[in-house]
């Protein structure tokens, strides 16, 4: 048997930037092999509810209910329901921190059975939840324009209808089951005189990936949730490891942390200002370090926001 590794990203600027205090309740949204979980609980005290959409990361649950007993419990939903799902566990808000670790795990990268990556032979599946439409389905049902929209969208990948195209047309022959099937058929169409740098398929694979799991709208809902929930002196730290992700989280925090215009004209303008709900914590973002990238190839991409509210 495998033992699969994770390599969690940036945890030493997440535990610091979440400000773990005792007796506080903290939720790790993206629990994966439970890394972040851990260092969180360290902390005497806390508390902790993790979450995660993947069932297979369930059973890495079970060691941390037998150490942490009460201060800790797993649920198995998207973070995109957060408000809705701790609602049901009579949560209302949450009085320490939010922290998600939006990268890929290993568990999903590592077995190629999921689907998701382009080295591991494996059916084209790519279901994060294991439910709903997978990328088989998407890539040998939908629409060549439905197609061409979503690697562009998705994926930012310039020969988007180029691959849209043959997508279509290598189907109507023969069905494409496997991520090799695709990974081939991408490599086929962006031959190149010059080697690439990554495979020519990731952003095809990326593409795919953001639209089978919902991810944007999921990071929306998450962090519109997570501002309803914390309360003053709580933080929301998040890990981006692409643009189309860390774009819509520094926009979002951005529009918080701004001072906001009324529009109420009877006001003088100098009280037309409405003080920030939420403040940034330190820098705008944070890089990992150099000696984490050489170690972790992985973390490269990374990018740490994070910001806590200052009044209700
Ligand atoms: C990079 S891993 C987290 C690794 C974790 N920080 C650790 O140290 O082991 C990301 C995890 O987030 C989960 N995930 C991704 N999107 C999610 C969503 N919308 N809701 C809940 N979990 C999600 C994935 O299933 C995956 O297990």
């Amino acid at each position: 048997m495998n033992i699969i590794i994770h390599e969690p990203v940036m945890i030493k600027e997440a535990i610091k930037a979440l400000n773990i205090r005792k007796n506080f309740i903290y939720v790790d949204a993206t629990f994966g092999l439970g890394g972040y979980s851990r260092k969180i609980l360290e902390t005497k005290g806390c508390n902790l509810i993790a979450l995660d959409r993947d069932p297979d990361v369930k059973k890495f649950s079970t060691s941390f209910k037998k150490s942490y007993k009460n201060r800790f419990q797993f649920i198995l939903g998207t973070f995109g329901s957060l408000k809705n799902i701790l609602k049901d566990k009579k949560i209302e808000n949450i009085n320490g921190g939010i922290v998600a670790d939006l990268g890929m795990s290993n568990l999903q990268i590592e077995d190629g059975k999921r689907g998701f990556s382009i080295k591991n032979f494996g059916p084209l599946d790519m279901r994060m939840s294991k439910t709903g439409v997978s990328a088989e389905h998407v890539v040998n049902f939908f629409k060549e324009n439905e197609l061409s929209d979503i690697l562009w969208k998705y994926g930012e990948e310039y020969k988007s209808r180029k691959i849209a195209k043959r997508i279509v047309y290598e189907r109507k022959k023969k069905k494409i089951s496997t991520t090799h099937d695709l990974a081939n058929l991408v490599k086929g169409v962006k031959s190149n005189k010059k080697p690439y740098r990554i495979h020519p398929a990731t952003k095809t694979f990326q593409a795919l990936r953001i639209f089978v799991n919902n991810e944007l709208e999921e990071l929306k809902n998450f962090i519109s949730d997570s501002i309803n929930l914390l309360t003053p002196g709580a933080r929301l730290v998040l890990i981006t490891f692409h643009s189309l992700e860390d774009r819509l989280v520094k926009s979002a925090f951005n529009k918080v942390c701004k001072k906001n215009q009324t529009t109420n004209r009877h006001l003088p303008s100098s009280d037309q200002k409405i003080e920030p709900k939420f403040e940034r914590v330190g820098k705008s973002f944070y890089f990992p370090s150099s000696i984490e990238v050489a170690k972790n190839p992985k973390a490269r991409s990374a990018k740490l926001r994070v910001i806590e509210r200052v009044s209700l």
